[in-house]
């Protein structure tokens, strides 16, 4: 006990320290982790969170609702979710067909469910969705996502709104426990009680799915829950959003949304030391399994500020906006699994917000997507024979037949377009990361506008040939001075996807 208490002061001592001196921390670029006390022992979590366990039901009753699709949700119809639901998921179903109020509440959980991308990270298997078991890496070891469906025993058929709501806004778990900050709670804490307990009416009519994902693998002590404590002491700010009076509905719709359910921070805000996001740089861009989440600032050079409010919905409806920009990677599924759902008057929302964040500079001095010129080296090649690895002559017989020897792409801007890779932010990024990964794993975007692939080649070609491919693309069709090198690549062939 006297170990523990010991081991305990000195974690604190030392996050403490950290925190007084803010120091510059290597980039993190992981999802956030934290800690946790060994499932079984939940208690002593108790412990230091008594004071957190009673829900702090308080909302924000004016935050704008912008185009919600179902417009305004009854107080009724909210109030008619509110007891305990301690029940199966049928009953919730049931009762959700047969009043109308609480069907327009569902659709309404349904439309903020996916704003907030929950399917995202509760899938590890497409047949069994919201079911959990997705591993998330992170760097003290692997978490695995919890089973959010209504199953009585193994989902959270049994919790109350008041659990989920408490889950939601602070963090807690049901058993009181602290939850690991991979489960973005510190957004989540922004929404209103009334969209939450939407959420839960829409999880409760989900068909109950018996699965148990299997244990979290941490190391030491980050397997202790009762250390978040500490985490959320420094990285965790508790409460509803406060609608800014300054600001037009609009805006106000969009900060409610990005800084909240879409959770955007998660990706693209950089991490301190603790893997908190540091908000000193919001927006300005990290790193998420290995690809670049872009400054999204509305600098003009560093972020998007060259963007016009009609590209940002463009993208995040579609995925793809010719001449600057597709989604590929983790936003790639950004775009199929939550913001092609919203609606274009949220979208519109939060491409108001995003131009009106700070701006970060990031010391580029052109747009990403502002990179290139057409190429002509197919004519160099005719008739040379190649002996070594040749960038030109891996791009002809790799990637032209989609996207042309001389980089334009075919298919112009159609959504099935093969894209220009001349002003194209991957290829004209100051580095080489996301090309590279491109190039690993291909493009795979489904949503209801196209079916849009790419074929992976990270089975085919070896590092060298990808670095070769790599060098050679940015140098024609992008940023020259994003140069890889084979090793470079090797190191981000074995990131988790
Ligand atoms: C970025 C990934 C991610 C997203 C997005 C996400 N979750 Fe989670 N969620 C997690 C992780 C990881 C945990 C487990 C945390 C832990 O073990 O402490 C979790 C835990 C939970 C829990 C607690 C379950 C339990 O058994 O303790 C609930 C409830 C929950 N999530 C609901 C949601 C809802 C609702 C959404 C969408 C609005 C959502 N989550 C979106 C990662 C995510
Ligand atoms: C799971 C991580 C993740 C989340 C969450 C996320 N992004 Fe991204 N985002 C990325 C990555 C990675 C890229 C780079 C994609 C690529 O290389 O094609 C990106 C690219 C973008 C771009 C294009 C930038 C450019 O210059 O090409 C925009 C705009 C963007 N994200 C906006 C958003 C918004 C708005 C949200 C919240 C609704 C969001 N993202 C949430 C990871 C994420
Ligand atoms: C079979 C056709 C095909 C081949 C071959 C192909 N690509 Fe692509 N490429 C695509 C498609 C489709 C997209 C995605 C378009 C979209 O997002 O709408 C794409 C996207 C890209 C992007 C943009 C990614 C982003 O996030 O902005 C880059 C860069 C790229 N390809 C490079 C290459 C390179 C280098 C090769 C050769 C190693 C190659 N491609 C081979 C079809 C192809």
């Amino acid at each position: 006990m006297k170990g523990f208490a010991a081991a305990f002061s000195i974690f604190a001592l030392y996050l403490a320290w950290h925190a007084a001196h803010d120091r510059e921390a290597s980039p993190a670029d992981e999802l956030p982790v934290a800690a946790a006390l060994a499932q079984g022992a939940s208690e002593v979590g108790a412990a230091g969170a008594s004071a957190a366990s009673t829900p702090m039901l308080a909302s924000a009753a004016s935050v704008p609702n912008g185009a919600s699709p179902s417009g305004a949700v009854s107080g009724a119809a909210a109030a008619g979710t509110a007891g305990p639901s301690g029940g199966s998921g049928q009953e919730a179903a049931a009762v959700a067909s047969t009043d109308d109020g609480t069907a327009d509440l569902v659709k309404r959980g349904e439309y903020l469910a996916r704003a907030g991308d929950c399917i995202a990270c509760h899938t590890a298997d497409k047949s069994r969705p919201f079911a959990g078991g997705l591993p998330i890496g992170t760097p003290f070891g692997t978490l695995y996502t919890p089973n959010i469906t209504p199953d009585p025993e193994t989902g959270i058929g049994r919790w109350t709104d008041a659990d989920f709501l408490r889950a939601m806004q602070q963090g807690i778990g049901k058993g009181g426990e602290h939850l690991y900050p991979a489960f973005p709670y510190a957004e989540y804490t922004r929404i209103t009680e009334r969209d939450v307990l939407a959420i839960r009416a829409y999880l409760n009519t989900l068909a109950p799915i018996r699965y148990t994902p299997p244990r979290n693998d941490l190391s030491f002590p980050f397997n202790q829950r009762w250390l978040m404590f500490f985490w959320n002491l420094f990285n965790f700010h508790e409460g509803r959003f406060v609608p800014d009076p300054k600001q037009s509905p609009q805006w106000n719709r969009g900060a409610y949304l990005v800084e909240g359910l879409a959770h955007c921070e998660e990706c693209h805000t950089p991490r301190n030391f603790m893997q908190g996001l540091k908000s000193s740089d919001r927006f300005s861009g990290a790193v998420q399994a290995g690809w670049r989440a872009f400054n999204i600032t509305p600098d003009r050079a560093g972020g998007i500020g060259n963007w016009s409010d009609e590209d940002i919905v463009r993208y995040l409806g579609t995925g793809a906006v010719p001449g600057r920009a597709n989604a590929a990677g983790p936003m790639a599924d950004v775009v199929a699994d939550s913001t092609q759902y919203l609606t274009p008057e949220d979208l519109r929302s939060i491409a108001a917000y995003l131009h009106s964040v700070r701006p970060v500079v990031g010391g580029q001095t052109r747009p990403r997507d502002q990179w290139g010129s057409p190429a002509d080296d197919v004519k160099r090649l005719r008739g040379t024979r190649v002996t070594s690895v040749d960038g030109a002559q891996l791009f002809v017989a790799n990637c032209a037949s989609c996207h042309n020897w001389t980089g334009q792409g075919i298919g112009a801007s159609s959504p099935l377009a093969y894209p220009s890779l001349i002003h194209n932010s991957v290829v004209g990024a100051p580095d080489s990361d996301n090309l590279a990964m491109v190039i690993l794993h291909g493009v795979n975007r489904h949503t209801k506008e196209a079916d849009v692939m790419m074929p992976a080649f990270g089975n085919e070609l070896d590092d060298d040939q990808i670095a070769a491919i790599a060098n050679y693309v940015t140098k024609h069709f992008g940023n020259p001075k994003a140069t890889v090198t084979a090793d470079d690549v090797g190191k981000l062939r074995q990131r988790q996807q």
